[in-house]
């Protein structure tokens, strides 16, 4: 059976065949929202056999069934929710790609995988507010101070995580996957930063057997760490670098929620504008209660670095949802609408993506009061141990936490 052979049917998904997410554990899943617990590539367990585990292979018999897989299950109610899967994109991709005739075998070889998303380790040297120990190295000394100012819940909300554990993926492990995978057609390098690692990059570039002209390379930054010129080189040589930055707000709020300057950001942005040629420049703005003012801020600034034809977009790319408790709609509704109306207005004379309508909407919701507790002791505990006040920053928000 091939891919043309089902693609009509209402539960084909292609994600076990042509797809794989490989994280700093190991775990190789058929997609980033599969909410099961997979196999981890070991010293014993390679790439091919972690993607061929038992649970993968149920999810390929399932699909072939024409059902869905318990594990697919959030991913579809994500689709229906927000109308936005993998799934989709994957569909959307299989004729542009031409891989029709891809086979569907319950034992399915990695030279099928045309796009990788590897995370490499969970370094990073931010702590930003919305992130967490699993995400970022960083953040393991505030988690520990929290945890002791006895914000229990916020570690029970967040966790699964244990602190003193490592997340890489070994160079041996870089390699294996590098060698197992086919022609790619995206290859995506997500963190921790994933720049702090620019020598597993290079390791895995440099391994592939397959032609790099076919590939879109895709890199989620911080911005604060300069690419070097082996790797710029390296990447000259693709189909087309997307590299996407994350600004969530203009710089007083920046520094709030990632505790740098907007400027640390220049240097890395302008080095890959200059020096990859194939390459487009994006933002994504992560929405959570502290930047619901800021879109203007962050448009605006990014606008400055006129990147002109380079410019991929300003995309509002994520809502927090974990932890949930700094999810915008737990901030009261008269604050939410006047950050509403900031953003009608700034709308009215500026061009912006679907997603900022998409907030403008968000922002009108009821708000959502079972965590609110929870966000005012994160937001206060969290202040205090990193020595500033959101009062400062940005009174509107501070006073309700600070119930001043
Ligand atoms: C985990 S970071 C890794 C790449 C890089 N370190 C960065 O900050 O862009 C990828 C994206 O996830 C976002 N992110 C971090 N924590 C998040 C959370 N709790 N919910 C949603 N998005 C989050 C970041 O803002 C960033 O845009
Ligand atoms: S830079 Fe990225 S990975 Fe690091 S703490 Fe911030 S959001 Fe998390």
């Amino acid at each position: 059976m091939k891919i043309k052979d089902i693609i009509g049917n209402e539960n084909f998904c292609p994600a076990p065949w042509i797809h794989a997410v490989v994280t700093p554990r190991g775990s190789v899943r058929p997609c980033n929202d599969f909410s099961m617990y997979v196999d981890r590539i070991t010293s014993t367990q390679n790439f091919h056999d972690t993607y061929n585990s038992s649970v993968i292979k149920d999810v390929r018999t399932s699909i072939i069934n024409d059902k869905v897989h318990p594990g697919c299950a959030s991913c579809r109610e994500k689709e229906k929710r927000v109308g936005y899967c993998k799934r989709n994109s994957l569909l959307n991709g299989i004729k542009y790609w031409g891989i029709e005739e891809t086979e569907l075998d319950i034992e399915s070889p990695t030279k099928n995988v045309i796009w990788l998303d590897i995370r490499l380790s969970n370094a990073c040297n931010l702590k930003c507010r919305h992130c967490y120990p699993v995400l970022s190295s960083a953040w393991k000394g505030d988690a520990g101070k929290l945890r002791e100012m006895e914000i229990g819940e916020y570690i029970k909300d967040v966790v699964e995580y244990k602190l003193n554990e490592k997340y890489e993926l070994s160079r041996d492990i870089v390699v294996d996957v590098s060698k197992g995978v086919g022609q790619l057609r995206r290859l995506e390098f997500k963190g921790g930063e994933p720049l702090i690692r620019q020598d597993l990059i290079e390791d895995f570039i440099r391994n592939m057997n397959y032609d790099l002209k076919e590939i879109q390379i895709d890199i989620i930054s911080n911005g604060t760490v300069k690419m070097k010129d082996s790797l710029m080189e390296l990447l000259n040589e693709c189909k087309l670098l997307k590299m996407d930055f994350s600004v969530e707000a203009g710089e007083k709020m920046f520094n709030y929620i990632r505790g740098i300057s907007l400027e640390d950001l220049k240097e890395t942005i302008f080095g890959i504008s200059r020096n990859v040629a194939p390459s487009r420049i994006g933002f994504r703005i992560t929405q959570m209660v502290y930047n619901i003012f800021e879109y203007p801020n962050a448009h605006r600034w990014i606008k400055g670095l006129n990147l002109k034809e380079q410019l991929s977009g300003i995309f509002i790319h994520n809502y927090v949802v974990h932890p949930k408790f700094l999810n915008v709609l737990n901030l009261p509704l008269d604050i939410r609408l006047e950050a509403q109306q900031v953003l009608s207005d700034f709308i009215v004379d500026n061009e912006c993506d679907e997603t900022v309508y998409k907030l403008k909407n968000t922002l009108g919701k009821p708000q959502i009061k079972e965590n609110v507790d929870l966000l005012k002791s994160y937001t206060k505990n969290l202040d205090e141990v990193r020595g500033v006040s959101l009062l400062d920053v940005e009174p509107r928000i501070g006073r309700y936490i600070y119930d001043q």
